[in-house]
């Protein structure tokens, strides 16, 4: 049995990572979270009853991990305060408490014996400043050159607060792998996301009424979140994975936020008129992953690879919560 550690194991991407290992059965895993973002919700419940699972109420942002075991071989980081209007509500905490939380879990990463691996979660959109300078290719490697953007701001505190993660655990001398995950969507993700969003606000609308939307020729690529965690479950399993960055997500299918809210209209049966909202939230036009490296490990076998398909998933989970 593997003991593994998982930060922010509450939230998205950690509830079904953890979920995914205990099912392979030779994992003992721990969550630490704060609850300030992951719910204590019926499916968390239920995955910790499990005896193999731990969870720990814990602000890794406030106070160091106490926690006495010394024989984790996977440590992932998943805490971030994160989300557009969480950030620019609150630059400065962004930059701090992500900081902290990076701090205090290096740290206690460097007090296990034998570590295998530090998996830090970091983001596409610390090329955000490239993606506004008009400098950035597609589909956009990993060591694609990061430009900063304006740090004046408020957005660019949540970029800067993962490159400096990334730089944090680059320079620890701890065997690690980063993530770079590209628009992940699915059960359970945070409402403040651009589908869960466009579910709720076409649901509000009547028949025929007008939809305004923004950003709506922003292209995407959006990846269902059980073929992301097949990808990070290569790169946790594969010796070659270590001390590399991975780009995490999709990139079969590009659409434009349009045509996404054409899609979601079209499962919630509803027709409407959109009306295009001029909006500045310096949200990148385009963003499609390389994922050559992560291909090269295993080649990815997309099980959602059709964007309506996985927005219905997502939806009839929505409508049983
Ligand atoms: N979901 C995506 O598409 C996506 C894209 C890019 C990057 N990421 C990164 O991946 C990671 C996971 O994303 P997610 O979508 O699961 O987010 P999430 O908000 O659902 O999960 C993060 C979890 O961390 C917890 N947390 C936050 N601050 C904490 C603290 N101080 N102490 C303990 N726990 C704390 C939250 O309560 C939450 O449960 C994040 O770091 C995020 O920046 C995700």
């Amino acid at each position: 049995m593997h003991k593994v550690l998982v930060i922010g194991g509450a939230g998205f991407l950690g509830y079904h990572l953890c979920n995914y290992l205990l099912k392979k059965k030779k994992y003992k895993i721990d969550i630490i979270d704060n609850l300030s973002k992951g719910k204590k919700d019926q499916s968390l419940k239920e995955l910790i009853k499990d005896p193999k699972i731990k969870f720990f109420h814990h602000d890794v942002s406030i106070k160091k991990i106490k926690l006495k075991e010394r024989n984790y071989s996977y440590i992932f980081q998943l805490a971030a305060i994160l989300g557009v209007d969480n950030v620019i509500k609150n630059p400065s905490n962004v930059l701090i408490k992500n900081f902290n939380i990076q701090i205090n879990s290096l740290e206690f990463a460097k007090k296990q014996k034998k570590l295998n691996r530090f998996i830090f979660s970091s983001t596409s959109e610390i090329h955000i400043g490239n993606e506004k300078l008009k400098e950035l290719n597609f589909p956009t490697q990993e060591n694609f050159k990061i430009i900063l953007d304006d740090i004046k701001n408020p957005r660019t505190t949540y970029s800067l607060s993962k490159i400096y993660g990334e730089a944090l655990l680059l320079h620890s001398s701890l065997p690690y792998s980063i993530i770079r995950p590209h628009n992940l969507y699915g059960q359970r993700m945070g409402d403040l996301h651009v589908i869960p969003q466009l579910f709720t606000k076409i649901d509000k609308i009547k028949n025929n009424e007008v939809l305004p939307l923004h950003s709506h020729n922003h292209k995407r690529c959006f990846c269902y979140i059980s073929d992301a965690i097949e990808q990070i479950y290569t790169i946790m399993n594969n010796k070659n994975a270590v001390n590399t960055i991975f780009n995490i997500g999709n990139n079969l299918e590009e659409i434009s936020i349009k045509q996404l809210a054409l899609i979601i209209g079209n499962i919630v049966n509803k027709k409407f008129v959109i009306k295009i909202k001029e909006f500045n939230n310096s949200s990148p036009k385009k963003r499609i992953p390389s994922l050559t490296k992560v291909n090269k490990l295993k080649r990815t076998k997309f099980k959602y690879t059709n964007i309506q398909d996985g927005c219905l998933k997502y939806y009839e989970w929505k409508i049983s919560n």
